[in-house]
């Protein structure tokens, strides 16, 4: 089984969200099971920055692009463990960012990807790569089918290519005027609502949902939420159209990089058996955000987030007067939309003694802070997966989470009556279910013998990625 692996991001590389983690490591995980993986991502600044010893692969490809010929290079990345390439386009990947400003888009950002997913598989051509799948990830990459349709039918290197197109998130369209199909190479007929037209723009999802030979996207709830109006963004017509064609795969966690008995971020390790420095990390973490330390019966809740619409913060704005009112501790990490920023720093300044709030991107810290709280707080408005809750769990740290998408799938609501369950969820996207759910994870917590059962339960939980693996696998198969 040859496969392509197409990604816009990709860890340990470049990373803004859950993406990178899932591209960084389901192909060492398809490459464990017996197929060939190929990945290829944009050579960025930030992949540079790393100084990893890169091979050029190929040099001084080109094919025809809007103005004249695009030249561009392949690189390969030597030591890693499923073979990854690098599509090297200075004036289009050597910027600060991956897709813009911390909060906001370049303005030729369908062009970018355009022209990396051509790329992508001239170069498969020349590195004599004939592909039984090309997998590709959100519209940064959803143009691929359509190039396989409209520019590439004809060519007996491709004949045999399949493509499946994962849905990492729906909101994400890639919308551009009407003008880019001629820039990019693709025919104007498709300008058409049962083409690529989305309200009189051009969207590169819709490329994707239309032309690819099997969908899928990252838990099975979401697969369903995605054809109903309230979760579809407008496409839920036609992906009950494709329904047909459409599984819902659970991401897996890379349990090798995210472990709190080998994190070398930690102030102290510790596991399921010794959760000794468990207590240590939470100290330095409330020490680190310059939070006074707790009394035995408060916990410290942690949340580390793209700041967005879809994760929910306005709910937790909301709620914060009455959340710091039950005394417990929030220390939160994000990055992303102004508006989101404006309103937490505004609430951090209201209650300095409750919320500690760091705008960066920073991984050592979200690791500290899995590590260091005694809960996370996920209130997502909607959640094609969730990773966060997945390591928070393996971390002890225990997950109140909006029940949607993966979140639904991956939690299950503690009873005291059986021992059984990982976590607590609320329903509604309301302040009040939200806090209704913290008080009784309060509750629960100074019940210091279920609470040791919930965390337990919680760090026993396996989402590695051999089974979601296998389920790709088995899908590559039956469509090749
Ligand atoms: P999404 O992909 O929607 O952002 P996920 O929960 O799937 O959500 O994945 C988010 C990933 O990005 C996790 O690995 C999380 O730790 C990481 N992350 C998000 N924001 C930050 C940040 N500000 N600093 C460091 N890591 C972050
Ligand atoms: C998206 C989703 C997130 C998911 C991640 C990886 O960014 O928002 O829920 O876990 O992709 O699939």
């Amino acid at each position: 089984m040859r496969v392509a692996f197409l990604a816009s991001e990709a860890g340990p590389y470049a990373k803004t969200g859950g993406l990178a983690d899932v591209a960084g490591s389901l192909p060492k995980h398809l490459a464990k099971a017996g197929a060939e993986v190929k990945v290829f991502m944009p050579l960025y600044r930030e992949v540079r920055s790393k100084g990893l010893p890169l091979l050029r692969a190929s040099a001084d490809l080109s094919f025809d692009w809007h103005d004249g010929p695009a030249v561009f290079s392949v690189w390969e990345e030597p030591t890693a463990k499923a073979t990854v390439y690098f599509i090297e386009k200075n004036d289009y990947f050597e910027r600060d960012g991956l897709y813009g400003p911390p909060s906001g888009d370049f303005p030729d950002n369908g062009e970018r990807f355009a022209f990396f997913s051509r790329a992508v598989l001239e170069s498969l051509r020349v590195l004599d790569f004939s592909p039984d799948v090309l997998h590709l990830h959100d519209w940064q990459t959803a143009l691929v089918p359509a190039y396989l349709k409209f520019v590439y039918a004809e060519d007996p290197f491709f004949r045999k290519a399949k493509t499946l197109f994962t849905i990492h998130n729906l909101a994400y369209q890639g919308l551009f005027d009407r003008e880019i199909l001629g820039r990019i190479g693709l025919p104007p007929r498709l300008f058409h609502p049962e083409a690529l037209e989305f309200y009189g723009r051009v969207s590169f999802l819709k490329a994707g949902l239309l032309y690819a030979s099997a969908l899928s996207t990252v838990s099975p709830k979401y697969s369903r939420e995605i054809q109903t109006p309230e979760f579809g963004c407008g496409l839920d017509g036609l992906l009950r159209m494709r329904s047909g064609v459409l599984t819902g795969i659970l991401n897996g966690a890379d349990y090798a990089a995210w472990n709190p008995a080998g994190d070398a971020a930690l102030a102290r390790t510790y596991s399921a058996e010794d959760l000794d420095g468990k207590a240590a990390c939470k100290s330095a973490l409330l020490s680190a955000f310059g939070l006074p330390p707790l009394p035995r019966d408060l916990p410290v809740f942690g949340l580390v987030s793209r700041l967005a619409q879809q994760k929910g913060l306005d709910i937790l704005l909301e709620a914060a007067g009455g959340l710091f009112g039950l005394g417990l501790r929030l220390v939160l990490l994000g990055q992303g939309e102004a508006g989101i920023e404006d309103g937490l720093k505004a609430a951090a300044a209201r209650y300095p003694s409750f919320f500690g709030l760091r705008i960066a991107f920073d991984d050592g810290l979200a690791r500290r802070i899995f590590a260091g709280s005694d809960m996370v707080l996920i209130p997502s408005r909607y959640e094609p997966c969730g990773l966060t809750q997945m390591y928070a769990l393996k971390y002890g740290a225990v997950p109140v989470v909006r029940a949607t998408g993966g979140l639904d799938d991956t939690i299950q609501e503690y009873d005291p009556k059986t021992g059984a369950g990982n976590g607590l969820k609320f329903a509604e996207a309301e302040p009040s279910a939200m806090i209704k759910s913290v008080r009784r994870a309060i509750a629960l917590y100074s019940r210091k013998t279920d609470w040791m059962t919930l965390v337990r339960n919680g760090m026993a939980c396996d989402f590695s990625w051999d089974k979601p693996a296998a389920e790709y696998l088995a899908l590559y198969r039956a469509l090749a």
